[in-house]
């Protein structure tokens, strides 16, 4: 694993394609959801749940289980893999810490605003992009962008990273950032020149960009875990998964890998949407669109993942370029914003109106 930039000091901290075998039921998210909501709850720690020693208490905050939420959400055969525990254990803490959380029932549309209300906004520092998204990137979503290579996807990952850096009060999260890199195409330099853009310090910018490699989808997906150990201490506000799809793409190939590549992709999917739940943090991920139409990947310009995909993305931005050196985004299927298109331009200071 390549981290690039100095680990800094804790200072705070619709259109599916037609593949019958993916399942969408997605019980779990809505579990997290209410969990999220029940503010008023009594803190209580790991150790408070029933069956949790000192050792399992040290088991499950190393894996980077620290509180009720991170616990209830899970499986119990995945917490038993991250933790190393036995499942049946695993199990009992997860009942254990669903009760405990006080989790069920309905919660009133006010109370779904009022969580709505912690929802911060990260600038494009492009206002028709800004405009087009109803002032910019949201936290607790996770945003796919997608379109054909050189549209500019790892563009809005590299500039979005830089922007997170960015004081509150100028559209940024003063947030660390955190940067799975699958196709070994993250550039310090490009981020050095897009700081430069926004008039800040190349140095510190690259300080709170921590980038992984990801070497396969296996790693990609460890790496996810790593964000919630190392994150400890940071201030966590985004997650750049660039690209979300390639490996998946290469190594489950053929029909009869597609429920498998699926259940993985949708495993990773929830991991990520839970990093942006608990740290109220932005997820992007980039797409890929289908370069050959075939039986397997289908329509060319529709992003590759089908379903599962398209269900977990709060916002998708489509990607493509426009003459003169422009690009075009259109946003796609927003559960809150019209539908539409805005202009811009990659340059070297980074992206422009
Ligand atoms: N320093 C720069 N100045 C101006 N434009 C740049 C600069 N660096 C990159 N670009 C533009 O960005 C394009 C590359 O875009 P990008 O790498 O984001 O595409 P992508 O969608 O991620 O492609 P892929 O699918 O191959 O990953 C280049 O073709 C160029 O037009
Ligand atoms: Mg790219």
């Amino acid at each position: 694993m390549v981290w690039v930039g100095s680990e800094r000091m804790a200072t705070k901290a619709k259109k599916k394609t037609k593949i019958e075998i993916e399942k969408n039921e997605d019980p779990q998210e809505d579990t997290m959801l209410m969990m999220a909501l029940d503010d008023d709850a009594p803190e209580v720690k790991i150790d408070d749940l029933p069956g949790v020693g000192p050792a399992t208490a040290e088991k499950l905050r190393e894996a980077g289980f620290d509180d009720l939420l991170s616990l209830a959400v899970m499986s119990p055969a995945d917490l038993a893999e991250q933790a190393e525990i036995g499942e049946s254990v695993a199990g009992k803490i997860i009942a254990a810490a669903k009760k405990m959380a006080n989790i069920g029932g309905f919660v009133s549309g006010g109370a779904l605003l009022e969580r709505r209300k912690e929802v911060q906004k990260l600038s494009a520092k492009v206002q028709s992009i800004d405009d087009l998204l109803g002032g910019g990137f949201e936290t607790q979503a996770l945003v796919e962008v997608y379109g054909a290579f050189g549209s500019g996807k790892t563009q809005i990952g590299h500039q979005l990273a830089v922007n997170c850096t960015l004081p509150v009060s100028e559209g940024g999260f003063d947030g660390d950032v955190f940067y799975i890199d699958t196709e070994d195409t993250f550039r310090p330099e490009r981020i050095t020149q897009m700081a430069r853009g926004q008039g800040l310090d190349p140095d510190q910018v690259l300080a709170r960009i921590h980038v992984a490699r990801a070497y396969n989808s296996a790693h990609q997906m460890l790496l996810v875990d790593e964000i919630k150990r190392v994150g400890k201490g940071l201030n966590v506000k985004m997650i750049i998964v660039d690209s979300l799809t390639s490996h998946f793409r290469a190594e489950f190939i053929g029909r009869g890998m597609l429920a498998n590549r699926q259940q993985k992709l949708n495993k990773h999917l929830k991991e990520l949407k839970q990093l942006a739940d608990i740290n109220n943090a932005l997820v992007l991920v980039t797409n890929q669109v289908h370069s050959k139409p075939d039986a397997m990947w289908g329509d060319p310009t529709k992003p590759v993942g089908g379903h599962v995909l398209a269900h977990a993305s709060t916002f998708r931005l489509y990607l493509r370029k426009a003459k003169g050196g422009r690009r075009i985004a259109r946003l796609v299927d927003s559960p809150n914003l019209p539908d539409g298109e805005c202009v811009y331009q990659v340059t070297e200071e980074g992206l422009k109106d």
